[in-house]
């Protein structure tokens, strides 16, 4: 509506009032009754409903992304832990077999202490050996090594083949290092088997500490493969890797020469002990989750790595479900959306179309009125006038009738009269002469006479008296006289007030001026309810308003109620 544009004008601190108004914060109880149904408008509400639209619909995908993504968060978190359990299983193993081993090392070492090598190889030692390698399954060889690096005594028989190990990095290890640390030298093929084996040894020192030879046990690597095969699923990795990274058992791939991975590096580097990495294994191209965990205090860790896309395989099914299911739910609910939009569009439009209507029928009315007022004037009432001027005439032509007849032409004298007076009044209602001959003060003023005749009302009537000579607009003045008259007569019908108050002024300067109407009475108010089932009076208030531009206000409590009326001048 055009009215709203002035209220739309955010600067225009005239219109606030108006706006608080409209709004019912400086009348509580009071209730606007314009409605914006066009234009600007329409533009606004449907710019707003598409923003809200997709307010609700991105809230709707956003609350589905993140449960998504928080529901992928704690399968990872959950298959992290798991990982982590696994690890630290395996650790547990490798750990006791290699504690068992360098308890026995130490065992044999303190055992043959006292003893010369000539003493060393022979049987008794022998025998040692062999019993302590029935306590360790998991053990290849236990040997013991003279400081020339020949081999002099092995659990594997007596008197033992001598081979030597002056190649072997653990005997150069205790050879050039004086420590007594255990030593785990890489993987290797053993001499009495010809298996690959990882071996732990520790030097023998003599009295003033200098080398005299070394113990070691060989351990096969085939016993790691079986436990990590043990542990691992098919499409899982498990290895045993060395600190340097360097791989000694690679489940499910047993050709031994995995490369070193590179993830170990940098994540041994931030976390030494334990840790989780995510990284793509090639040359697969597999994107694995792995833990790993440093094995007690020896030199090497393992590590556990599960395929991503299979620990993912739940979670992106239910997602394509739930994704789908969402998806029709937004589609369902976007073309609803869109329905009742094309809905309410199209009763808007018929409202619309309505009002119109309406507007024009009342502006007919008014037109049609006006000329029936004016037939009515202009010949029924002369030819009333006269018929009495006739009845006069017959009158003074016939001065001795009998009294029947003299009568008789008094009754009809007196009915003409009646006519021409009821006449007068029905061509006053339907449209006033003195409104257009000299405008609204009159014009009500004469309207309000006659209503407190009729009713017995009390009406306090305040006009501007300047509204007589700087007359409104025709159809200005038209309007507020039917919008009085329609709130006179409710009053009239519906308030039971004993006092009504109509106030009429003129607002600021021209050209800006505007009319402002009250009609106030201090009956018992608009039942809302029963405003809205009945009655074309108030809607016509506002029909009459809507092409001048102008606004309807009403207010009503227990204590009466008021029809303000603001419309340009
Ligand atoms: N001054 C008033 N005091 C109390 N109630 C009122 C007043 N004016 C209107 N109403 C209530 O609002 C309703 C709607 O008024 P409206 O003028 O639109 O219709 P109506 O007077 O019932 O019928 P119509 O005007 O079409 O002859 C009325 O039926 C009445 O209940
Ligand atoms: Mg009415």
């Amino acid at each position: 509506m055009k009215i709203l544009r002035r209220y739309n004008d955010f600067w225009n601190f005239a219109a606030f009032p108006a706006l608080l108004r409209r709004i019912g914060l400086l009348f509580p109880g009071g209730k606007a009754v314009r409605a914006d149904m066009t234009g600007k408008g329409s533009a606004w509400t449907s710019v707003l409903y598409g923003f809200f639209l997709a307010l609700s619909l991105a809230a709707i995908v956003s609350v589905f992304v993140v449960g998504v993504l928080e529901s992928r968060d704690r399968m990872v978190t959950q298959s992290k832990i798991q990982l982590r359990q696994k690890t630290a299983l395996l650790e547990a193993y490798v750990s006791k077999i290699l504690e068992a081993n360098d308890m026995v090392l130490k065992d044999i070492a303190s055992e043959i202490d006292p003893m010369s090598w000539p003493e060393i190889a022979s049987e008794g030692v022998w025998k040692l050996l062999a019993t302590q390698k029935q306590y360790l399954k998991h053990s290849g060889v236990i040997a013991l090594v003279n400081p020339e690096g020949s081999l002099v005594s092995y659990s594997e028989g007596f008197p033992a083949n001598s081979f030597g190990v002056t190649d072997r990095d653990y005997f150069r290890f205790h050879r050039d290092h004086p420590s007594d640390v255990t030593f785990i030298g890489e993987p290797i093929n053993g001499r009495v088997y010809g298996k690959p084996s990882l071996t732990m040894s520790k030097a023998l020192r003599r009295q003033d500490g200098g080398f005299d030879g070394l113990i070691l046990i060989t351990m096969p690597i085939d016993y790691f493969l079986d436990l990590f095969n043990g542990a691992a699923s098919p499409t899982d990795v498990a290895q045993f890797l060395r600190e340097d990274g360097k791989v000694v058992v690679n489940v499910p791939y047993r050709d031994g020469r995995a490369p070193l991975p590179e993830w170990f590096a940098t994540a041994v580097a931030e976390n030494p002990k334990t840790g989780v990495v995510s990284y793509r294994s090639m040359p697969e191209g597999v994107d694995r989750l792995i833990a790993y965990r440093k094995v007690g205090e020896f030199p090497f860790y393992v590590a556990y790595g599960i395929d991503e896309r299979i620990l993912l395989t739940g979670w992106r099914q239910s997602v394509r479900v739930y994704g789908t299911v969402l998806a029709i739910a937004l589609a369902a609910c976007t073309a609803a959306a869109f329905l009742a939009r094309r809905r309410s569009i199209a009763l808007t439009h018929s409202n619309e179309s309505l009002r119109e209507v309406s507007e024009r029928l009342l502006v007919s009315q008014d037109e049609q009125r006006r000329s029936i007022a004016r037939d009515l004037h202009d010949s029924t009432a002369q030819h009333l006038v006269g018929a009495a001027m006739e009845l006069e005439n017959v009158k003074s032509r016939m001065p001795l009738v009998d009294k029947e007849t003299s009568l008789s032409l008094k009754r009809t004298a007196d009915l003409i009269s009646r006519s021409n007076e009821e006449l007068r009044t029905l061509s006053y209602l339907l449209h006033p002469p003195m409104l257009d001959e000299s405008g609204l003060p009159n014009a009500l003023e004469l309207l309000v006479v006659g209503f407190e005749e009729r009713s017995g009302f009390d009406i306090e009537l305040r006009v501007d008296p300047d509204l007589g000579t700087k007359r409104p607009r025709a159809d200005v003045e038209l309007a507020i006289f039917r919008i009085v008259q329609e709130a006179l007569t409710n009053i009239y019908r519906h308030s039971h007030a004993r006092k009504a108050t109509i106030r009429l002024v003129r607002q600021g300067h021209e050209p800006n001026s505007v009319l402002s109407l009250t009609v106030r009475d201090d009956g018992v108010g608009i039942e809302w309810r029963r405003r809205r089932r009945v009655g074309v009076g108030l809607s016509g208030m506002e029909a009459r308003l809507r092409p001048l531009d102008g606004t309807l206000h009403i207010s009503t409590g227990k204590t009466g109620t008021t029809i303000s009326v603001k419309v340009r001048s």
